[in-house]
């Protein structure tokens, strides 16, 4: 595996490959990125006999980041992300310092369209997805990815990327990888390093009101009778019993992350995102 810091060396690194499938990362590395990798790794190997490459990224991009959050403190453990990247089949991995990427202030910025991307977590953390997508569309520009592979963990993300490459038509398979679980349910996240010993054991509350609100929205559609607004109030009420503070849990539509008010036959999505103490976690569920 070769390590890389800038454009040139990446684009010398890449030369040869017939094909590139690309993992962008913050770093701080856990199982669910670990996989998807792999899945990168797979896709590769299925598609090429050899001389495919797969490419992961480490840059923890300040755009993205409001001015009170955790951008100082966001833990950087590049030897040990290197170690199971390498273990888990990449190739190249692309780290460059911010002076390699932001040479000079970036003036020019992607902006997502206001209905995707200042809903949910766009609301509460505004102009978040404008540093997701100026990045990752910087970092396909340099990396020239056939296919990149995103978390559903981060589900109105991998929306917002979908539709940018869409709509930019940028010619690269967009790939979404299942979200990676511990054994108790909570969603697997480089911030759970955040949480207290009692905090971790509370955690898992969060992806439980999600199932209660799903296990809702599936029994409203089969009833024919759906109260959303009830269900979902009832679900951020029970998180704050526990001493939560919910930002949302919601019942959406998958396809574009709109709200429905009562039952429905598409395929529906429920979002929630909370506060435990210091530490804001995020999950989803399909339903
Ligand atoms: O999901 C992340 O880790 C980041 O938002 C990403 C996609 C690497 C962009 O900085």
């Amino acid at each position: 595996m070769q390590i890389v810091h800038n454009l040139a060396d990446l684009h010398r690194a890449l030369k040869p490959a017939a094909l590139r499938a690309f993992v962008p990362t913050m770093g701080n590395l856990h199982q669910g990125h670990l996989e998807l990798m792999q899945m990168a790794r797979q896709e590769v190997d299925k598609r090429t006999e050899k001389g495919g490459m797969t490419v992961a990224s480490i840059f923890v991009n300040r755009l993205q980041f409001g001015p009170n959050e955790d951008f100082d403190t966001y833990p950087r453990t590049f030897e040990n992300d290197c170690a199971l990247l390498e273990a888990n089949g990449c190739d190249v991995v692309f780290a460059p310092s911010e002076k390699d990427l932001y040479p000079e202030p970036q003036v020019f910025k992607v902006h997502p369209p206001a209905e995707l991307a200042d809903i949910l977590e766009g609301a509460f953390r505004p102009g978040f997805f404008v540093g997701v997508s100026t990045v990752v569309h910087k970092l396909f520009n340099i990396v020239q990815p056939d296919l990149a592979v995103f978390g559903k963990k981060d589900y109105q993300q991998l929306m917002v990327i979908r539709r940018m490459v869409q709509q930019m038509a940028l010619p690269i398979e967009i790939i979404g990888g299942e979200t990676r679980r511990a054994e108790d349910g909570l969603a697997l996240s480089s911030r759970n390093g955040y949480l207290s010993a009692e905090e971790r054991a509370e955690a898992v509350q969060l992806s439980i009101a999600l199932k209660g609100l799903a296990a809702a929205a599936r029994a409203g559609n089969v009833a024919g009778q759906l109260d959303v607004a009830a269900a979902e109030a009832a679900a951020m009420e029970a998180l704050r019993q526990r001493g939560w503070a919910p930002d949302y849990i919601t019942l959406r539509r998958q396809h574009d992350l709109s709200p429905v008010s009562g039952p429905s036959a598409e395929p529906l999505v429920v979002l929630g995102a909370a506060k435990l103490g210091k530490t804001r976690l995020i999950d989803n569920l399909e339903v």
